[in-house]
């Protein structure tokens, strides 16, 4: 979930060292990608747009999370439309990077709206696999699902 509030400055640890090293490195950053949304952690994207702009997005299915945690945690003020994001992606978009064509696969399991971005012989997966201390694939978040994630 996105919000338009400074985080404090301990939780902005990781997203402050994404920015140093971009800065340092003198890095142009056109986009900002969230793969999924997560009860557990909140998307640093609003915030590392506002240091140094970029167009963020996440996967369409975002709009069915937020409805789900508008219900489950009465959240009622939640917007449901996906706004929080400039871009909603669907399976199968494609866009560039610089040079580097990047391709949206719908991925759900660890959450019914995650997605993977395939950049040449990259792929960033997200929480699909589980690798030993960094991240987990648990499916166990509502809206999770063992068997989509397998399938995934
Ligand atoms: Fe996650």
């Amino acid at each position: 979930m996105t919000s338009t509030r400074s985080p404090a400055p301990r939780a902005r640890k990781n997203a402050d060292a994404i920015l140093s090293y971009v800065q340092e490195a003198g890095i142009e950053i056109t986009h900002i990608l969230d793969t999924h949304p997560h009860a557990d952690h909140f998307s640093a994207a609003p915030y590392i747009k506002s240091k140094i702009g970029g167009t963020t997005a996440i996967g369409e299915h975002v709009k069915k999370v937020q409805k789900l945690w508008q219900e489950i945690y009465n959240l009622p003020e939640l917007p449901t439309d996906g706004t929080q994001w400039d871009v909603l992606f669907a399976d199968g978009d494609t866009f560039m990077v610089g040079e580097i064509p990047v391709e949206v696969i719908f991925s759900p399991g660890h959450t019914l709206a995650s997605i993977t971005y395939v950049a040449g012989d990259a792929a960033f997966v997200h929480d699909t696999f589980m690798m030993p201390d960094s991240g987990t694939s648990r499916a166990d978040f509502p809206g999770g699902s063992s068997a989509d994630l397998y399938a995934s």
